[in-house]
């Protein structure tokens, strides 16, 4: 599939309570990308578990669903030159302690669980996740 140079990313409800959005969207910004779409809104347990379907099998699934329908998030899609890859280095790992220092995940996040932001895993995905939050009006 071809390079869209577009990815999709989610503030986490943890980054949201911890008054960490305005730093993360500048932190997003500086590195380079371009904000094409952006929503404050909140999943519903059913919009979770269709999210995060890829996980259902996983032991942590209802964990996850109830940890990200807690609270606001806020949903964007971003352009950047290889743009998947380059937010998941700007993230880092997603567990925050094995996180590299200066990475989104390390400076905001505590926890694997509540590690403070998403980003799509490929170019795939983040076609499908923005579609799932935004319809081809919302993009500008
Ligand atoms: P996302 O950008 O949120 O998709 O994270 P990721 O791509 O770095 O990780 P992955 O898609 O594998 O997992 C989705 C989410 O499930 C993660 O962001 C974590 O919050 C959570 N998660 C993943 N692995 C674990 C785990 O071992 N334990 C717990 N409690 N949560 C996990
Ligand atoms: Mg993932």
């Amino acid at each position: 599939m071809k390079n869209t140079n577009r990815t999709f990313t989610m503030i986490k409800p943890d980054a949201m309570r911890n008054g960490h959005m305005g730093s993360i969207l500048t932190h997003i910004e500086k590195a380079g990308f371009k904000i094409l779409a952006m929503k404050l809104t909140k999943l519903s347990p059913n919009q979770a578990k269709e999210f995060y379907n890829i996980h259902k099998e996983r032991p942590f699934f209802n964990d996850l669903i109830d940890y990200i329908t807690s609270g606001p998030i806020v949903a964007a899609i971003l352009e950047k030159e290889n743009a998947v890859e380059e937010f998941r280095n700007l993230i880092g790992n997603t567990n925050p302690k094995e996180a590299q220092e200066g990475t989104i995940r390390k400076i905001y996040a505590k926890s694997i669980d509540a590690n403070a932001i998403h980003g799509s895993d490929s170019d795939e995905n983040a076609e499908i996740e923005s579609n799932f939050h935004f319809s081809k009006d919302d993009i500008l």
